[in-house]
């Protein structure tokens, strides 16, 4: 029989888990491809370290953004590449997948992941909503009478949802999260200081000085990158507060996001989360501050998951091995 796996294609990382085993791969969701063939160069930690670098023979892709699939084939190749990595695809051993989608996809959205994960060579392929997985994950008590509430901010997008009863109630999605802070970060120092910087340095500053409250000051970090005037390379120091006012637009959507979702509540369950709180996860659930800013604008306690990054991932595990348990979640063909 084929392996069983379960995955999280996310935005920026693509995570494996193995039936019986656990998360077996965490890599970042990037093909390189040649551009003639069409054959797989390299996926993963390799493919993006060939980001911005390729000759013009080779492309280098993340076929996901904004948390659906941008590129249909990219994606077929990537996951291909990965289940040959894996030993978990050959001529007679093809393996049966469990995805993560997000709750609001569309039936275009959630046909074309399916038929992405077929291409790869999968003999069977079942969905799971996101938010439902990311509960799990997270050990949520999700079939309580008691709504938890669970806001997932990852790269490309900002999911919340309201769960209670083993079913979702609400949720919403938003295509806005981690890299439109990167991108915010490259504007900044683009406008203010006259300086081109990739997103990569971006993102680095955001995980080292990134703040999105006044209280975690996170002090100084010098960049570097290309001055657009002299066309050389110039460094700045920059600080933590001006990073904070350089992503505060997209922080303000993420929040206005949240407040509608609890807004929007059946009102019992609005009072269940104003009890309980708000439980944030996904990779940017680190950013500095980012819960109490949450918490002091909607009035409402703002935990952090112990385990933002992998909450999605082991949710869907814990499916794949109990599928009985959470069989009202999972759809498939
Ligand atoms: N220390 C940190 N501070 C702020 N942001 C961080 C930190 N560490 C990681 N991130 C951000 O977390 C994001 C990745 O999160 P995650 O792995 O949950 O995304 P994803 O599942 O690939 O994307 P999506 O769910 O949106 O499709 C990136 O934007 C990354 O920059
Ligand atoms: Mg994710």
């Amino acid at each position: 029989m084929g392996k069983q796996l379960g995955i999280d294609l996310g935005t920026s990382k693509t995570m494996i888990y193995l039936k019986k085993q656990g998360i077996i791969l965490c890599t970042p969701s990037v093909v390189a491809v040649e551009r003639k063939s069409h054959s797989v160069v390299a996926v993963g930690e390799k493919a993006s370290r060939m980001l911005g670098k390729t000759p013009g023979s080779i492309l280098t892709l993340k076929p996901l953004c904004g948390g659906v699939i941008s590129d249909y084939e990219a994606t077929s190749l990537m996951l291909n590449r990965l289940f040959r990595d894996i030993g978990a695809y050959s001529l007679f051993n093809r393996p049966s997948v469990t995805v993560s989608v997000p709750y609001i996809a569309n039936e275009v959205e959630k046909r074309a992941l399916e038929d992405a994960v077929i291409d790869a060579g999968a003999s069977s392929v079942s969905l799971i909503p996101q938010p439902a997985a990311a509960a799990i994950g997270a050990g949520l008590r999700i079939n309580s009478p008691s709504g938890s509430m669970l806001v997932n901010i990852g790269a490309g997008t900002t999911e919340t949802a309201i769960i209670s009863m083993g079913g979702i109630a609400c949720s919403r999605v938003l295509p806005i999260a981690g890299d439109d802070l990167d991108r915010a970060i490259v504007r900044y120092i683009k406008s203010n200081y006259r300086i081109l910087i990739g997103e990569v340095t971006a993102e680095a500053i955001k995980r080292r000085i990134g703040s999105a409250h006044p209280s975690v000051s996170r002090g100084y970090l010098e960049v570097s990158g290309r001055n657009l005037v002299t066309g050389l390379t110039a460094t700045v120091k920059v600080s933590s507060t001006e990073i904070r006012n350089a992503i505060m637009e997209p922080i303000a959507i993420i929040l206005a996001a949240i407040k509608s979702t609890l807004e929007n509540a059946p009102p019992e369950l609005a009072a269940d989360i104003y009890d309980f709180g708000i439980l944030l996860t996904g990779g940017s659930a680190v950013l500095g501050g980012l819960d109490r800013m949450i918490s002091e604008n909607m009035g409402v306690r703002v935990i952090v998951s112990k385990n933002p990054f992998d909450n999605v991932c082991m949710g869907i595990g814990r499916a794949v091995e109990n599928p009985e348990k959470y069989a009202s979640f999972i759809s498939g063909h």
